[in-house]
């Protein structure tokens, strides 16, 4: 009876505002207030806390597998009402039966969330998102999120663990293939695109799940690159480099936030006041959407120190504003207690189970609780051929020219014979990427398959696999074992060199070298690929290397060596069909570097935006004194920049002009530059702004990219290109914290990768 009655008011409140309310994350007011209010009424203190655990579904566990994990009493507990969200419980059929335990047998019916990381896809594969941020195309990563939805949503999935946001400077940081890259400013453009295709305009439809901004904050910058290991960032790092991202998240509604594994100053992010009540719920205002914690990571604040026991564990993410518990059971065995003892104030509580259920308003799980769980729809939404179309169109905008000495690419169709060599050519995985949800395993468009469907006749197109990469591979539980020392499989592919005209080599990382817990100290390639390149060079000097991989890596001697390299990354299902695209010449390759690649590892964190110093390179002070910052072993440069990428014709950059050199706060400065295709085909090139400030209440750094634009341009075309500069744009987060410019000397700089600029000078003044 007590059932009926409560779903009846829950109805009845919420048939008469569906009209009003705007089920958009991006309104203001708060939507569905007055259904949660009026649910949050009838509550016990129970129930209330039921809505912050978030359980995962025993038969996929992406953390460490809890000791105590008890499958019956899980269930029990979403029965009674003790449970708000599932993760990793999976397809219509898995998501119906969970949601049913919930509405069917708890007290008031309260649906259940059903998380899942659908990172680049969730059967359609698009490139892993570092990938993508290579496109520097909005467009690349809403599409694909969109299709990502669409397909999730279809299986029972209603909320996504991502966009992951995490700024990343160390390539042997194993989670640097799930990151917009190195640049704050890309990394907003890209996570607030994501945003909008997992979210659409309206969480309520269908084809739309709710997003999550992770990790919250400055878990790329674990140190020595070692997953899950302790983060020292200054105040002004963590505002300027790290959050800018997670504020666009806000304003862009995403719907939840993740806290990261790390302490930032001795504080793990779940305890963290700052992070979640200071900034987030205070100075941005979030108030639409929850913060979750990641797997387990409440508890863990006990391992690090930070909290005695669970009790206190518990009190201390709840007041700093962590809403939900994923897989501690910290909250579950807290809560009740700290708010009944008083340690805790209901409206804190309420505060959090407030935003849970917002969501579920929003998502429209109280309408109807099992409309992601509709078979109808999984059996058509699923890669389908619209999402391949849309995988393929991504992963060729993602895929960035390293070399092409004399015009190696493109490569012809016809009348050319070509070795394609390599175990990764073959493979039908790898290019699937690490955090893959639910693709097919072995899916994927081969490098070999993409060229032999594009020639015209296949007779021209031979493989050998050379080398081969690893003994085997398992997601997760187990250590990769490369093969080494076994060259058994060189002579066939030195004896198939011999006779081309040109030799497709694909060479890179196995897809679980990277991804969460896959940290390297080694961030070459393995194996025996290097000797095979070596001895293939030998026969042949037409070498075509695609680069798969999910870091940036070290490889100068590719670059030495290699007349031609394609950074293809993890491309996802149309792997080879982008990068046939690209070899033959039907898409002109555009992408740029998200991240710079280093020369060795030992220069690991390198990256574009840096500080000067007091001794840079740039300024030895005595030829042959070591008395300024550098190696004696390696330039400081990185092997490619940030920014950087080649493309089939050349552009020129020209006419660097600005409308006026001085401006005040209230003013602006358009700049305008020139650019031409100088080439012999069309072409798209991704113009880049930097500025620098020269002097600053605390140190600024040598470059900021502050705006880019994608212009695409005929052979001999020339376009001017504007940007304009205003306070915004020299604003930065001072030495007090606040935001803002300080007048002073600027440079301006555009050019077409972060290294090679054409630069002027302006001022602002008071
Ligand atoms: C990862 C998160 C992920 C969660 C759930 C954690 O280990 O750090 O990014 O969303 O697991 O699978």
């Amino acid at each position: 009876m007590k059932v009926q009655l409560a779903i009846a008011i829950v109805t009845i409140a919420l048939t008469a505002c569906m009209k009003n309310n705007s089920s958009n994350t991006k309104s203001t007011a708060a939507p569905f207030a007055t259904e949660v209010d009026s649910l949050l009424s009838l509550m016990t203190l129970e129930e209330k806390a039921g809505q912050l655990n978030l359980y995962a579904g025993s038969w996929e566990f992406t953390g460490p597998v809890p000791k105590d994990a008890n499958n019956q009493q899980k269930l029990e507990n979403i029965k009674s009402g003790r449970v708000g969200a599932m993760l990793n419980v999976i397809t219509t059929e898995g998501t119906r039966e969970a949601q049913k335990l919930a509405v069917e047998n708890s007290r008031l019916g309260i649906p259940l969330l059903f998380g899942y990381d659908v990172i680049h896809g969730y059967k359609t594969m698009m490139p892993i998102p570092l990938g993508q941020a290579a496109s520097w195309d909005a467009e690349v990563a809403r599409s694909g999120a969109q299709v990502a939805a669409k397909e999730a949503s279809a299986s029972g999935i209603n909320w996504t663990f991502a966009p992951m946001m995490d700024i990343a400077r160390d390539a042997r940081w194993g989670r640097m293939m799930e990151s917009p890259g190195e640049d704050p400013y890309l990394a907003s453009y890209l996570s607030k695109a994501w945003i909008e295709g997992f979210q659409g305009n309206n969480l309520s439809d269908e084809a739309t799940i709710a997003a999550c901004a992770k990790h919250f904050a400055a878990y790329g910058f674990a140190e020595a690159g070692r997953d899950y290991n302790t983060v020292d960032i200054s105040m002004q790092t963590l505002y300027n480099m790290v959050l800018p991202p997670f504020k666009a998240a806000s304003e862009a509604g995403v719907a939840s936030f993740m806290n990261s594994f790390n302490e930032i100053g001795g504080v793990p992010a779940n305890g963290s006041e700052l992070l979640q009540r200071e900034l987030l719920k205070g100075a941005w205002n979030y108030q639409n959407g929850f913060v979750v914690s990641d797997w387990g990571s409440i508890g863990e604040m006990i391992t690090h120190g930070f909290a005695a026991d669970t009790l206190e564990a518990g009190y201390k993410a709840l007041t700093a504003g962590s809403d939900m518990d994923m897989e501690a059971h910290v909250y579950e065995n807290s809560i009740e207690e700290l708010v009944s003892t008083g340690k805790i104030s209901e409206e804190i509580l309420n505060d959090a189970v407030r935003r849970v259920l917002t969501i579920k308003f929003q998502l429209g799980l109280f309408e109807n609780p099992y409309r992601y769980s509709d078979t109808t729809r999984e059996k058509a939404d699923l890669l389908t051929e619209e999402n391949l179309k849309v995988a393929r169109e991504a992963a060729r905008k993602s895929i960035v020219l390293l070399k092409n000495e004399n015009n190696l690419l493109p490569l012809n169709k016809e009348g050319q014979s070509i070795a394609v060599i390599g175990s990764l050519a073959a493979d039908k995985d790898v290019p699937l990427g690490s955090w893959r949800a639910q693709a097919n395993e072995g899916s994927a468009v081969s490098v070999l398959e993409g060229i032999q469907g594009a020639v015209s006749n296949k007779s021209d197109v031979s493989f050998a696999q050379g080398y081969t990469l690893t003994t085997g591979r398992r997601k997760f539980v187990y250590e990769l074992e490369f093969v080494e020392g076994d060259q058994s499989g060189f002579d066939e592919a030195i004896q198939l060199a011999k006779k081309v005209d040109v030799v497709v080599l694909a060479l890179g990382e196995d897809c679980w070298q990277s991804g969460e817990g896959r940290s390297q100290t080694d961030i070459g390639l393995k194996g025996d690929q290097m000797d095979l390149m070596y001895e293939i060079l030998k026969v042949n000097k037409n070498i075509v290397v695609t680069l798969m991989n999910g870091r940036s890596l070290a490889i100068p001697e590719l670059d030495e060596n290699i007349p031609a390299i394609l950074e293809v990354w993890h491309l996802g299902s149309e792997a080879g069909n982008a990068i046939a695209d690209v070899l033959f010449g039907d898409y002109n390759p555009s992408g740029k570097l998200p991240v710079s690649f280093p020369r060795n590892v030992g220069q690991c964190p390198i990256y574009y935006n840096h500080k000067n110093g007091g001794r840079p390179a740039t300024n030895p002070h005595d030829a042959g004194m070591v008395f300024w910052s550098h190696y004696t072993d390696s330039p400081n440069t990185p092997l490619y920049p940030f920014g950087y990428g080649l493309s089939y014709t050349t552009f020129e950059y020209s006419d660097l002009s600005l409308s006026s050199s001085e401006m005040n706060q209230a003013g602006e400065i358009v700049a305008s530059i020139k650019v031409k295709n100088t080439g012999k085909v069309g072409g798209q090139e991704t113009v880049q702004l930097y500025i620098r400030d020269y002097v600053g209440s605390v140190t600024r750094p040598v470059k900021e990219l502050k705006g880019f634009e994608k212009i695409t341009l005929k052979p001999g075309e020339e376009k001017v290109v504007q940007f304009t500069i205003n306070n915004e744009t020299l604003s930065y987060y001072r030495a007090d914290l606040s935001f803002g410019s300080e007048p002073g000397q600027f440079a301006l700089m555009i050019g077409g990768n972060s290294q090679k600029i054409l630069t002027t000078d302006f001022r602002l003044v008071d």
